[in-house]
């Protein structure tokens, strides 16, 4: 299998390099034929497609449906990476494929858009949803952003009423690795299965960093003002029947990546 995959800088791509050392050419994704002609180039057997930006439609829609039309091109496997904020959160139980999605911001929009424009050109997709991902070694953006709370350098609550399914990136990687070798296609839930609130996730990544929780300040969405999904925790039962490396929750597991030596 020739793998490609795009987003090889990003968080979980750079997993997936870090794992599985498939071919990552950063491709333009608002540049349609840079893209369409970076596969004729190397023709990959499949893709697992992360890249994205949190702010620009154009990438998130056009480029993933530029990717989708490339890959369906060569024949390619395509395994896109979709996200939990798809839903609006008001459902009390956690999302299985079946419900209905209803994005409340730009990017989840944006993401819907993305999933089925990828499904209508190239049918044979696997679109997986996933929840916030946590473990690497080098923090992300939100894992800084809690950091920094804890050591008192910047102002942030975290919401005991926002529940999302935090999932290892390790472990999420394993299992992409894992579907794009399978004949799966259409909507696939893939995400940590303990649900946890972000006051509880923010203090799971302090300790996993060495550092206490004591700075880090509870809130709720609705003190807060801010409309946000309230309730986003994936139902990856679905999952758990036809993957052999399935998830498991990020509880006590954080910093397992880089304790044991490993990780990026
Ligand atoms: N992170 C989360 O907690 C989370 C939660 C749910 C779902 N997801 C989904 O998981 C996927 C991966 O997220 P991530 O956090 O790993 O992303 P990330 O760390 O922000 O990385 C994004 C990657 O996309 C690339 N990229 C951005 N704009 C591009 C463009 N115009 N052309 C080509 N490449 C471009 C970036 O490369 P450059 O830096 O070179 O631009 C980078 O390699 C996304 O589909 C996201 O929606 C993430």
């Amino acid at each position: 299998m020739t793998l490609l995959v795009t987003g090889g800088t990003g968080y979980l791509g750079s997993e997936l390099v870090r794992i599985a050392a498939p071919e990552h050419p950063r491709l333009e994704l608002r540049d349609a034929d840079a893209v369409r002609h970076g596969f004729e180039a190397l023709r990959p057997s499949a893709v697992i497609h992360t890249a994205y930006r949190q702010d620009d439609p154009a990438v998130n829609s056009d480029g993933s449906a530029a990717v989708a039309a490339a890959a369906a091109a060569v024949g390619a496997r395509l395994v896109h990476i979709s996200t939990d904020l798809v839903f609006d959160g008001a459902k009390p139980e956690p999302y299985s494929e079946d419900d209905e999605p209803n994005p409340l911001d730009d990017y989840g929009r944006s993401k819907l858009n993305a999933e089925r424009r990828v499904l209508a050109l190239h049918p044979d997709t696997l679109v997986v949803r996933t929840s916030l991902l946590v473990g690497r070694r080098r923090p992300g953006r939100q894992e800084q952003a809690v950091l920094d709370a804890a050591r008192g350098e910047r102002e942030l609550a975290f919401f005991e009423d926002e529940w999302r399914s935090p999932v290892l990136v390790s472990d999420l990687a394993a299992a992409l690795l894992e579907l794009v070798e399978s004949d799966l296609t259409g909507i696939l839930h893939v995400a940590g299965a303990e649900p946890m609130n972000r006051y509880e996730l923010a203090c799971e990544i302090a300790a996993a960093h060495g550092l206490p929780s004591g700075r880090l300040r509870r809130g709720t969405i609705a003190e807060s003002g801010v409309e946000r999904a309230a309730n986003c925790v994936l139902d990856s039962s679905r999952a758990r029947s036809v993957l052999s490396t399935v998830p498991p929750g990020v509880r006590g597991r954080i910093g397992s990546t880089w304790r044991n030596g490993s990780g990026g």
